[in-house]
């Protein structure tokens, strides 16, 4: 069945984890799907994982809508998620509510991810007002890392487990259907899924939350730039391709593959007569 933003309010109601992952082409969405995954989030981790850059700070509107176009294609059931890649939506309401519009209308997303608190509330309800569902993203943003000072674990100290706290209640407050977690203790972050009316989607936040996510490359075990405490590769995909691709080199300079099965043949006739001519 379809899955939508208000199947997440749902399941929250119903006590039912939520499962997501993020996908960026239309064969690993298409997959994910068919297992039956609730969300898909196209994230714009796609930047270090499918663009190989060193942070997702370079990654634009138009690479959102080329990946979450793909992705669409490929989906039936899970809820598509974009995020807004970094400075689509810092400078005005107005900005922020024509390129979250641009990665519905010309991507195809349901609905779309915001890093930020209290900060990014206006750029939320004017999203949300044109008719987006807006997903909130809290603890460590990957858009502020020159700001926290690297990919550390937030809301350690008084302050912090505090603003924390407050920004989740604001950003339900401001509408938004669900909110990331990132990477804050596992306390912090049960007190808050406890204590909100909306799913909280825990990535480095324990097992009391409404549900979970983590990025696809780091579950198959494919991406090996960055592993954080957090990820648990359920595969071994980096290291089967590598073996996939080590055959294949062999075979090829062998002259093993490919056999006949793998070839077309064609009428010996009309073989005889063009070697002749
Ligand atoms: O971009 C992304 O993949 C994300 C997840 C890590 C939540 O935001």
């Amino acid at each position: 069945m379809k899955v939508t933003s208000k199947t997440f309010l749902k399941s929250k109601k119903e006590n039912k984890k939520l499962t997501m992952l993020t996908a960026y082409d239309y064969t690993t969405a298409k997959l994910i799907d068919e297992a039956g995954i609730d969300a898909i989030l196209v994230g714009d981790s796609l930047g270090m994982v499918m663009l190989g850059y060193e942070n997702t700070l370079s990654v634009t509107v138009e690479d959102m809508i080329y990946h979450t176009k793909a992705v669409k294609r490929g989906v039936k059931n899970a809820l598509v998620v974009t995020d807004m890649p970094f400075m689509s939506y810092h400078i005005s309401v107005e900005e922020s509510i024509k390129n979250a519009g641009r990665l519905v209308k010309e991507g195809g997303a349901e609905a779309i991810k915001i890093e930020g608190g209290k900060e990014v509330v206006p750029q939320i309800k004017g999203i949300i007002n044109a008719g987006i569902p807006v997903m909130g993203h809290l603890g460590l943003t990957p858009q502020s890392i020159h700001k926290l000072g690297g990919y550390k674990i937030q809301g350690k100290n008084l302050d912090e487990a505090k603003k924390l706290i407050e920004d989740a209640y604001i950003l339900q407050e401001a509408g938004v259907f669900s909110i990331v977690l990132e990477c804050v203790p596992y306390p912090i972050a049960e007190h808050i899924a406890k204590k909100l009316d909306i799913p909280i989607i825990g990535i480095g936040a324990g097992k009391g939350v409404d549900g979970q996510v983590l990025v696809c490359f780091d579950l198959f075990g494919m991406y090996e730039d960055i592993r954080p405490k957090f990820v648990k590769q359920y595969l071994n995909m980096g290291e089967k391709i590598k073996e996939g691709v080590k055959k294949y080199i062999e075979e090829v300079r062998q002259g093993i593959f490919p056999e006949e099965k793998h070839s077309y043949n064609m009428d010996k006739n009309i073989l005889e007569k063009i070697i002749k001519n």
